[in-house]
C-alpha cells in the first residue's frame, strides 16, 4: 500500500476522521457497519492503540466497549487512569470478519491513519495493547511476550508494550505484568 499524501493535508482529527471514513483501501470496509476511527482527548499526553474492532465496537463506532473494552476500563480505574483523559485507538479501523487478527496488508493499508492521529495528538507515552501495535509501534518481528514493560522511544516518544486486554481475558495469570506495565505508564507519565 502506498503512502496516502491526503492525509498530510489533514489539520485535525476531524478532518482525519473524515477521510478515514471514506476509506477503501482494504476489503474490510465491505463488511462491516463503520469505521471505528478512535476516540478521547485529542490533547492527551497518554494514547493507546490496540488491535482491531470487535463486534461492539463495529455496532457502536467506539474503540475498546466490548468485554476487552470492559475490562480495560477496570485496569484504568484500578490505575487512576481516566479514560476521557487519554486518547485510544486502533491499527486497523475496521472489524475484520470473524474478529480474526487483521492480515498484514490491511493493517499496513490503514496504519498511515494512525501516523498521522500521533502526528496530530503529539502525545508523549504510547501504550501497544498487544502484538499488532507492538509490531507496527516498535519493532514488524516483535512479540508482546519478549518486549511488555520495555520501554522504546521514537521521534520523541516514549512506546511501551503491553498484554492486550483479551489476552488477560484468555490468561488472567498475565495480570500482574499488566499491573506491573501499568505502574510504569504512571511513572513515565509523571517524568515529562
Ligand atoms: N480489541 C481491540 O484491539 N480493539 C478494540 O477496539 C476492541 C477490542
Ligand atoms: N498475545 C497477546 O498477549 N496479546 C495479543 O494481542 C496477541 C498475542
Amino acid at each position: 500500500m502506498d503512502w496516502l499524501p491526503e492525509l498530510d493535508h489533514c489539520n485535525n482529527l476531524q478532518e482525519l476522521k473524515e477521510l478515514c471514513l471514506q476509506c477503501r483501501s482494504c476489503g474490510l470496509r465491505e463488511n462491516v457497519k463503520g469505521v471505528v476511527f478512535g476516540e478521547g482527548n485529542e490533547n492527551s499526553d497518554l494514547m493507546f492503540v490496540g488491535e482491531a474492532p470487535g463486534a461492539e465496537e463495529d455496532r457502536l463506532g467506539r474503540p475498546f466497549v466490548g468485554a476487552a473494552g470492559k475490562l480495560l476500563d477496570r485496569i484504568f480505574g484500578a490505575a487512576g487512569i481516566v479514560r476521557e483523559d487519554v486518547y485510544i485507538t486502533n491499527i486497523a479501523k475496521c472489524r475484520p470478519p470473524g474478529n480474526r487478527v487483521p492480515k498484514k496488508e490491511e493493517a499496513e493499508s490503514c496504519f498511515p491513519y494512525l501516523v498521522r492521529q500521533i502526528e496530530l495528538i503529539q502525545p508523549r507515552l504510547i501504550v501497544c495493547l498487544g502484538t499488532l501495535a507492538t509490531q507496527f509501534l516498535v519493532h514488524r518481528e516483535a512479540r508482546v511476550t519478549a518486549v511488555r514493560g520495555q520501554v522504546f522511544e521514537k521521534g520523541g516518544i516514549k512506546i511501551i508494550p503491553t498484554y492486550h486486554p483479551a489476552a488477560l481475558l484468555r490468561d488472567p495469570n498475565k495480570k500482574k505484568a499488566v499491573w506491573q506495565d501499568f505502574k510504569k505508564i504512571k511513572e513515565l507519565c509523571k517524568t515529562k
